[in-house]
């Protein structure tokens, strides 16, 4: 039997093609193992077992085969938390964290009502509810899988003021009677136009679910109509939060009309608009 050290070289040295050889090979090294960071540094002669090493080279082939790493850790970090995620259910991206960014922001209050659509495995919702523990958390999703996953996360994290209900967009809302009653509206929606979805990369088209990316013919319809329909959910003064494509900041501007105000886009790290903040009058 190898020590974490030995199977650690071999991996990486299997995995040379992938984009960070050294970092997925000790992802699923501590996921094979079930060992943590520390162990990892610390213990480098330890020696797993046979079962181990063979779950370890079974990731190391499932990898190479093209799944992405976060599925098969089954964990993906998002605002500095680990957070679970399986297949069927989307990857959280870095560029999302800053719709949590700009929640806290504007957040000036205690106890107030903010509303996820198209949850996922629950990253905004939760990282939210640890941020504002007086929040009203209310989360959305049309994916029984995903909401399954999100309820897991917010258990995990110790979070229990997050409602996660089932439904196409606002509809759960309305059955909660949140007309005007929301002081955050903010989702990352599917945005890919069809013909996006068909040019992007195998890892992502062959194993993540197309229902959480594509939003129809122009990849615009989702935006648009959250923007329409959000507004009878929000407060006066309330806030409208979405994560938008990275060519999409010219469409989206023009879907506010007067209704709103401080209609304004947030960069990413590339400088690309990713996020749109507004402001309902
Ligand atoms: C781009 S993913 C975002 C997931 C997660 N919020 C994140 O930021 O990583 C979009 C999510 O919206 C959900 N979704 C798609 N269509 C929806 C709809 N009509 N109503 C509610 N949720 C929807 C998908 O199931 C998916 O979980």
């Amino acid at each position: 039997m190898a020590t974490i050290q030995e199977l650690f070289q071999k991996g990486k040295s299997l995995l040379r093609d992938c984009p960070d050889p050294s970092l997925e090979a000790k992802i699923l090294l501590l996921s094979a193992a079930s060992i943590g960071e520390e162990q990892f540094f610390s213990s480098p002669d330890l020696r797993l077992s046979r079962k181990q090493e063979r779950d370890y080279f079974q990731l190391v082939a499932r990898r190479l085969a093209g799944l992405p790493i976060a599925y098969l850790s089954e964990t993906k970090e998002f605002w500095s938390i680990p957070f679970r995620v399986l297949p069927g259910v989307l990857i959280p991206r870095p560029e999302t964290e800053l719709i949590v960014e700009k929640v806290l922001e504007f957040s000036s209050q205690n106890h107030e009502t903010i509303v996820d659509v198209g949850t996922g495995c629950g990253n905004i919702a939760v990282s939210l509810a640890k941020e504002l523990p007086e929040a009203r958390i209310i989360a959305t999703d049309t994916s029984a899988k995903a909401l399954k996953v999100a309820r897991l996360n917010a258990s995990e994290q110790k979070v229990d003021h997050i409602l996660f209900t089932r439904g196409n967009l606002f509809a759960p809302l309305k059955k909660l009677n949140l007309k005007r009653k929301c002081d955050f509206i903010v989702s990352n929606p599917p945005y890919v136009s069809e013909n996006e979805w068909a040019e992007l990369p195998q890892e992502i088209k062959g194993y993540e679910p197309k229902k959480a990316l594509v939003a129809g013919y122009t990849g615009l319809e989702m935006l648009q109509k959250i923007i329409k329909d959000s507004r009878s959910f929000l407060k006066s003064e309330g806030y409208l939060i979405l994560e938008i494509g990275e060519n999409q900041r010219k469409e989206v501007n023009s879907f506010f009309n007067s209704g709103w105000k401080r209609v304004a886009f947030s960069k990413d790290l590339s400088g690309i608009p990713r996020v749109v903040t507004a402001q309902k009058i």
